[in-house]
């Protein structure tokens, strides 16, 4: 379905993150379980992940990178009237890491929720926000994506404790784009009938056990190659683009072969590609944002430049996101 612009886009003032403290090397882990560095980094692009520490919650680390987003926008908590937060690990079922963040910043205004499509969740939020700032019933929202998948994991099974690491991705998004700037378009997609190819296997209520995530590494490899390029495809194309007019591409970081497959198909160079998986590993709906902040503090990403954003997780769920900055 189009969702060809009507209405003024929402525009980006503002990128924040945070990153844990401790950084686990593929060394490191290799000294616990039966994996090596050769291993992590041929398939991946693994070197290293952060992981947070008992104080290193998701509101906390949530609220340190939504404060660094309101710094480099120049603006206080009490400008913000939304707080979406990406987040398949919220500390509580409720309340949620939203409220908990709007709280911590003193705000009395406003409204915030959490949305959960795992890896794919800050795609989805920044869709949710700019349908909000479209339809006017927001004016500033931040997006968060957050996550501490090191609390979901089986420490045991090497298929997937190696994939994943811990922090948090904030933007502002702000009413009033000028025509041709701002969020362009975004497209989201799922399909149920694979959900258990990447899962969690509980949640309060159903099991006395600590939820663990679970992975057919194959499967999940096929149809990210597949659905990411075609949801690409599909925001270009609705703008009259191709992969020529796009300054950089800033994709969920899960695996360097995934990130270069749609690279390639964009015929983007690699300098093009903005990459954190490396240093990262895959932080799911935190990982976008925090990439994202990275180049646009570092100076890569200039006013004006076209970003293309996608992800695609568990669920599963895809989608991707044109930015002109
Ligand atoms: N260290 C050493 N050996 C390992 C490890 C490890 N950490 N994990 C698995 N192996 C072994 C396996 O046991 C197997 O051994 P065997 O041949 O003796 O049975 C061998 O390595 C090959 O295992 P495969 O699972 O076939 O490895 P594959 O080449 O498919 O790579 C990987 C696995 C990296 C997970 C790949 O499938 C992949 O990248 N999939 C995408 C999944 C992904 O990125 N998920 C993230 C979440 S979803 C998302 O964000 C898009």
């Amino acid at each position: 379905m189009s969702n060809s612009v009507t209405l003024a886009n929402a525009k980006l003032t503002g990128v924040g993150a945070y990153l844990p403290q401790k950084i686990v090397t593929n060394d490191e882990l290799a000294t616990r379980i039966d994996t090596s560095d050769e291993w992590i980094r041929t398939r991946t692009g693994i070197r290293q992940r952060h992981l947070a520490s008992e104080e290193e919650t998701s509101v906390f680390m949530a609220k340190k990178a939504a404060l660094a987003a309101l710094d480099y926008a120049q603006l206080k908590p009490e400008d913000i009237d939304g707080i979406i937060v990406a987040t398949s690990t919220p500390d509580q079922v409720f309340p949620s890491v939203a409220v908990r963040v709007q709280a911590e910043l003193g705000m009395t205004q406003g409204f915030g929720f959490d949305l959960s499509a795992a890896c794919s969740g800050f795609i989805f939020a920044l869709s949710t926000a700019n349908n909000f700032i479209k339809a006017r019933q927001a004016e500033r929202i931040l997006v968060i994506g957050v996550e501490v998948f090191s609390r979901l994991l089986d420490w045991s099974d090497r298929t997937t404790c190696v994939l994943f690491g811990d922090g948090a991705g904030a933007v502002i998004l702000e009413a009033n784009a000028k025509k041709g700037e701002g969020l362009l378009s975004t497209k989201l997609h799922s399909d149920g009938r694979y959900g258990d190819i990447l899962y969690v296997d509980g949640a309060a209520g159903n099991s006395d056990s600590k939820a663990k995530l679970k992975m057919n590494g194959r499967e999940v490899f096929r149809h990210a190659v597949t659905h990411l390029a075609d949801a690409v495809e599909e925001a270009l194309s609705e703008q009259g683009l191709t992969g020529a007019d796009i300054h950089w591409l800033v994709p969920h970081q899960a695996n360097q072969r995934i990130i270069d497959g749609v690279a390639r198909k964009l015929q983007l160079d690699a300098n093009q590609v903005v990459v954190t998986v490396d240093r990262h590993a895959n932080t799911s709906a935190a990982s976008i944002p925090l990439a994202l902040s990275e180049a646009v503090k570092d100076g890569r990403i200039k006013k004006g430049d076209l970003i293309l954003m996608e992800a695609l997780g568990g669920g599963l769920t895809w989608g991707s996101a044109l930015l002109r900055f």
